[in-house]
């Protein structure tokens, strides 16, 4: 058995949820900046386990304005190995209700205002360029970790699906959100890049639980999408994601990552140009 930490980088809805034993606080910084929030650090049933709230623990931070390199590199310096990330998303497909989980598997990237690599070419130690490749975009094991402990515990959790993650903080218009749809996209969200991009450069295990809180606005029945029916909806639904979080890290602690983790950091490091 490998030795893991787990990051859970908590989205909207689950910024400070109530799932670690002996829980500490650490504030820390890094090279990049401050990360959202101090790091909650504690285990379930004795893995250790590092919380992070992506908009701080007081929702008080844009999609735009997160420091996700720093949260990213924050994780990375308590010695993560696994990143969970949760995330609000609508869905651009009737199949996808609100309520359902998605362990999506592919993102299409309409952000314009993120810093999406920790090689700026000025940061001291970060000075190199990084071309990662993008396929696949997540960490398969750490995927096929959570919909196997989903089916297990019953919870219905949907295999795969493509995020659109735009700049926000607004919602799409009609036409932006039937263009997504005409793209094939499944669902749609704001935090998703670069904290997956960043966390692949880290060299982590990175997975995301999804949850539809809304239909965005593209259908012609039903209520459109607003702040309020987003966290009404994952407010209803949040302990299918916790009582998924709670049965999901021990078992991913059990679990054996043969070489998973080796290259993921391989990869990372093979991907610096110098
Ligand atoms: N987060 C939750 N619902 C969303 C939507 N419809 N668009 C973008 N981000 C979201």
């Amino acid at each position: 058995m490998s030795e893991i930490i787990i990051g859970i980088i908590g989205g909207t809805g689950l910024d400070n949820p109530d799932i670690l034993k002996d829980r500490t606080e650490k504030v820390t910084t890094t090279p990049f900046g401050n990360p959202s929030d101090a790091l909650i650090l504690g285990n379930i049933e004795g893995v250790p386990v590092v919380l992070l709230a992506r908009h701080g623990r007081k929702h008080n931070i844009s999609p735009t304005d997160v420091n996700y390199r720093a949260n990213i590199w924050a994780l990375k310096q308590e010695g993560c190995t696994h990143v969970i990330a949760t995330n609000a998303c609508g869905s651009l497909q009737e199949e996808i209700a609100p309520g359902d989980l998605i362990i999506i598997d592919n993102f299409i990237d309409r952000t314009t205002k993120r810093q999406q690599t920790f090689y700026d070419g000025h940061t001291e130690n970060f000075k190199a360029i990084c071309h990662l490749p993008m396929e696949p975009a997540f960490c398969q094991d750490t995927r096929k970790i959570i919909l196997e402990t989903a089916k297990e515990i019953g919870v219905n959790a949907r295999d795969g699906g493509t995020i659109v993650v735009i700049e926000g903080p607004r919602f799409s218009s009609i036409a932006e959100s039937n263009l997504f749809r005409s793209w094939g996209a499944h669902v749609i969200g704001m935090t998703s890049i670069p904290e997956i991009v960043l966390a692949k450069e880290a060299g982590l295990c990175y997975g995301v639980i999804a949850m539809a809180t809304d239909y965005d606005c593209w259908r012609d029945i039903g209520e459109k999408v607003s702040h309020k029916n987003v966290l009404e909806i994952f407010h209803q639904n949040v302990q299918k994601v916790l009582q998924l979080l709670t049965a999901l890290i021990p078992r991913m602690g059990r679990k054996d990552w043969g070489t998973a983790m080796e290259d993921a950091q391989a990869l990372a490091k093979n991907s610096i140009f110098h």
